[in-house]
């Protein structure tokens, strides 16, 4: 990767990424994309280049291909599963219209393409333990209609164009720089920032909910180590489970005890997320991203916990 287009760059991953890739590749062109009304600020607008770049607009996206001769393009516009419950028409037209834009682009101009899957891409007939790489995925949301959808359609293009598509399904993403919107896993970190406050965490999630979580840099890491893993080994492509930690409300909270000792939580079940998150894997099996580009996450729950604390003390007290 040289040139990088980031689409969704002021979005809870992409703000991350971008500063990353920044950094790792500084003789290249790392282009934040932004859709109207999110524009980028601060450091991720002063460290480089910015444009205009709304998923559903194939022509704009091309012609940012070509001004900044871009290789790789990280597609990370998408409305997340709460929300894409709420709108579900809008969710199809930014997840599947999007991808085929950026699919032809990348198929015309030559580009590497990383659209994320998820926990979401499974259903409730997945199982739910150590849930294989390969498995069944009937999802029941359409935040996971459209996933399992993304996935085929980048291994389509990959086989019948030879479009480089690789990616991973992301479990639920914990950071502490942007906060991420409408998704089933935000509980996990809205309550880091109720504990910091000091105010009583209301759990939309109930008592006894697995669901595999990440902390930020390991979602990074996987981001740009799939991108730079050696062909020759993949055997898959789109996409593969990275996991490194599953736990419930209780969990998480008895983590964030350890160092707030008096952190409060009641639970008020909201019954869309509910269901969502019941239909989804408990624990996923992550050994084909450990055998075929050596995934390997750095952090535990314990270990997030303290980083989260420490930095969200510094931004928010
Ligand atoms: N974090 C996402 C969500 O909850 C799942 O990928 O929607």
């Amino acid at each position: 990767m040289k040139n990088v287009l980031i689409i969704g760059a002021t979005g809870q991953i992409g703000s991350e990424l971008t500063m990353k890739l920044r950094r790792e590749y500084p003789e290249g062109s790392i282009v934040a994309g932004y859709i109207r009304g999110a524009e980028p600020k601060g450091i991720l607008l002063e460290s480089g280049p910015s444009e205009e770049a709304d998923v559903c607009n194939g022509q704009q996206i091309a012609e940012i291909v070509k001004k900044y001769h871009i290789d790789a393009i990280y597609n990370l516009a998408a409305l997340l599963s709460a929300t894409a419950e709420k709108f579900p028409l809008k969710a199809w037209d930014i997840q599947m219209n999007g991808l085929i834009n950026i699919l032809e682009v990348a198929r015309e101009n030559g580009c590497q393409v990383f659209t994320p899957s998820s926990i979401g891409s499974f259903g409730p007939s997945t199982p739910h333990d150590d849930t294989p790489q390969d498995t069944i995925q009937r999802p029941t949301s359409m935040y996971g209609v459209t996933k399992v959808a993304t996935e085929l359609l980048s291994d389509y293009y990959f086989t019948k164009y030879g479009v480089d598509t690789r990616a991973v399904r992301f479990p639920g993403l914990i950071s502490y720089t942007t906060l991420p919107g409408g998704g089933t896993t935000d509980y996990a970190v809205e309550i880091y920032y109720s504990a910091i406050k000091g105010e009583e965490f209301v759990c939309p999630i109930g008592k006894g909910t697995y669901m595999d979580m990440m902390y930020m840099p390991d979602a990074l890491k996987a981001a740009t180590d799939i991108m730079e893993a050696d062909p020759s080994r993949l055997i898959h492509r789109n996409a593969f489970n990275v996991a490194s930690m599953s736990f419930d409300p209780e969990g998480v909270l008895a983590s964030i005890r350890k160092y707030i000792p008096d952190a409060k939580m009641r639970y008020e079940v909201d019954p869309v997320r509910q269901a969502i998150a019941d239909s989804w894997p408990n624990k996923m099996d992550d050994s084909c991203a450990r055998a075929e580009w050596d995934w390997k996450p750095s952090y535990d729950l314990d270990e997030m916990t303290k980083d989260m604390i420490k930095h969200l003390r510094e931004k928010l007290l």
